[in-house]
C-alpha cells in the first residue's frame, strides 16, 4: 500500500473532531462523559466535559437530576461553567440567562416579559444516564439511540466497583492499541504487575512470542495469546482473551484461579490529541472491592496524583518521573506506576502517532486487526449502513466473562466452552441491515 493511502486511512480511524467521519460514527455510541462522584451534589459546582472536540457542561439540578449541555452559553457565549447551580438550573453569570437540564430557558431577565424571546431560545443538551458511578451519554442523532450498554457492573453496587480515570495527551486510538496489544506486559510492565495477578506472571514469564489468532463478532472482534506456561509447558498452553468492543473498548482476561475480575477500559476521546482513560473492574465475589486501594496501587488517586482535571502529576513535562537510579536497582522502567508506564510510551510516539513509519511485526496482528475493523465500520457508516455493533443487538454482560486458563497441550481453544457462546459468531451478513 503507497505511503499515501496508508495515511489516508490513519486520518480515517484517528480524526474524531468535527465532521472527521470516525467522530461521527463514535456519536452513535453511548460513551462515558464523567464520573457520577464529579457531580455528586444537588446546586453542586458544575463540571466542564469535552468530548470527540465538543465542550460541555455537567451539572446536578436541585432536584438531582443531570444535565448535560452545551458549555457555550447561546447569548454571548460566556462559559455556563462559571453558573450560577440554583433552583432547578443553570444561570449564567453574565447576564443572568437561565437554563434546565433539557437545554429550555427558564429565565430571561435581561429582555422584556411581553417580548417572548425566552421561548425561542434554548441551549443544546444531551441524554444522560447513570450507571456504575458512571454517566453516559449519547451525542448521536436523537432518532437513532442505541440500547444502553449495560455491562454487568452497570448494574451492581457502586462500592462493588473500582474506576481509574485520568487524562492521556494522545489519540485514542494509540490507548487502545496499547489495551489490546498482550505483548507489552511481560516488558513494559514486569516487576509492576498488580500482586494479585501473580499467575499471570508466573505463567506467562517464558513465551515471549505467542501465537495470536482473532476471530471477528458482532461487537467487534476477539482474540486470544496462547503460550506455554513455565510449568508443565509439555502439557499445558495458556489462553489469554482480549475483547475490543466498538468504539473504544478492551476486555482483558484475568487467570481464572483466582477469580479476578477482567479488567474493561473504555478510551473516550477528548479531541484528536487527548483521551479520557477509564478502567474498570468490578467485584465478582459478591463483597465490595476497594476502590482506594486500587487507585492508590496505579497512582491514580484524584487530588493526589492527579490534579482537578485528571492530569497524572507524573507527565511528560517531568519526563514520567523516570528514575534512572531505580532502573540501576532493578526497575525495569523507572516509572512507578503501570499506568504511567502506558501513557509514557502512547504519549511519547506523538499526539498522532504516524502510522506509515511503523515497523509492525508478527505480536501487533491484533493491532492490524483493530485497525482494518475500524476502517470497515466507518466505511459502512460512511455508506449509510450502522457501524459495528449497532446492527445487532447482544449482551454486553456476557462480554466480561472472559478468563485467562490452561488448556492442554493438544486441546483447540476453540472448543473450549469459555471461549465460545453465541455472542461470539460472526456477525451474519444481513445484520447490516438496520
Ligand atoms: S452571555 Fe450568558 S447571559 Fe449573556
Ligand atoms: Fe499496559
Amino acid at each position: 500500500m503507497s505511503v499515501d493511502a496508508r495515511q489516508e486511512q490513519q486520518e480515517l480511524i484517528c480524526r474524531v473532531t468535527g465532521d472527521a467521519p470516525m467522530g461521527q460514527m463514535m456519536r452513535r455510541y453511548w460513551l462515558p462523559a464523567l464520573l457520577s462522584e464529579e457531580i455528586a451534589d444537588p446546586d453542586g459546582k458544575p463540571v466542564r466535559v469535552r468530548i470527540l472536540g465538543d465542550n460541555l457542561v455537567a451539572f446536578r439540578a436541585s432536584d438531582g437530576k443531570l444535565g448535560l449541555v452545551e458549555e457555550a452559553c447561546p447569548h454571548r457565549l460566556a462559559s455556563l461553567a462559571l453558573g450560577r447551580n440554583e433552583e432547578g438550573g443553570l444561570r449564567c453569570i453574565y447576564h443572568g440567562w437561565k437554563f434546565g437540564v433539557d437545554g429550555s430557558c427558564l429565565d430571561m431577565p435581561t429582555e422584556p416579559e411581553g417580548y417572548n424571546f425566552r421561548a425561542r431560545v434554548s441551549i443544546r443538551s444531551y441524554p444522560v444516564r447513570e450507571a456504575g458511578g458512571v454517566v453516559w451519554t449519547y451525542l448521536g442523532p436523537p432518532e437513532l439511540v442505541p440500547p444502553f450498554p449495560a455491562y454487568d457492573w452497570t448494574k451492581v453496587p457502586r462500592d462493588h466497583v473500582a474506576i481509574v480515570k485520568f487524562l492521556e495527551n494522545a489519540n485514542y486510538l494509540q490507548m487502545v492499541e496499547g489495551a489490546i496489544d498482550s505483548a507489552h506486559t511481560r516488558f513494559l510492565h514486569r516487576g509492576t504487575l498488580d500482586p494479585n495477578e501473580e499467575a499471570t506472571r508466573n505463567q506467562l514469564t517464558r513465551d515471549l512470542a505467542p501465537k495470536l489468532a482473532c476471530a471477528d463478532t458482532c461487537y467487534g472482534f476477539r482474540y486470544v495469546a496462547i503460550r506455554k506456561p513455565n510449568e508443565n509447558a509439555d502439557k499445558l498452553k495458556t489462553v489469554k482473551m482480549t475483547r475490543y468492543v466498538f468504539p473504544s473498548t478492551a476486555i482483558t482476561s484475568r487467570p481464572i484461579e483466582r477469580g479476578n475480575p477482567p479488567l474493561l477500559q473504555i478510551f473516550v476521546p477528548v479531541d484528536d490529541e487527548h483521551t479520557m482513560h477509564y478502567s474498570i473492574w468490578h467485584s465478582l465475589t459478591g463483597m465490595p472491592i476497594d476502590e482506594r486501594r486500587q487507585r492508590e496501587f496505579y497512582g491514580m488517586r484524584p487530588g493526589i496524583d492527579l490534579d482537578e482535571y485528571w492530569r497524572p502529576r507524573a507527565n511528560m513535562s517531568n519526563w514520567y518521573q523516570q528514575d534512572r537510579e531505580e532502573m540501576k536497582r532493578g526497575s525495569w522502567t523507572g516509572i512507578a506506576s503501570l499506568m504511567i508506564q502506558d501513557a509514557a510510551c502512547q504519549e511519547t510516539m506523538g499526539p498522532i502517532t504516524d502510522h506509515t513509519k511503523e515497523k509492525l511485526g508478527t505480536s501487533d496482528v491484533a493491532i492490524i486487526h483493530l485497525r482494518r475493523r475500524l476502517l470497515e465500520s466507518i466505511r459502512r457508516f460512511i455508506a449509510g449502513a450502522p457501524p459495528i455493533g449497532l446492527a445487532t443487538t447482544y449482551d454486553h454482560a456476557e462480554l466480561t466473562h472472559i478468563e485467562q486458563i490452561p488448556i492442554g497441550i493438544e486441546e483447540r481453544w476453540e472448543d473450549v466452552q469459555t471461549f465460545s457462546g453465541e455472542y461470539d459468531e460472526l456477525e451474519p451478513a444481513g445484520a447490516m441491515k438496520r
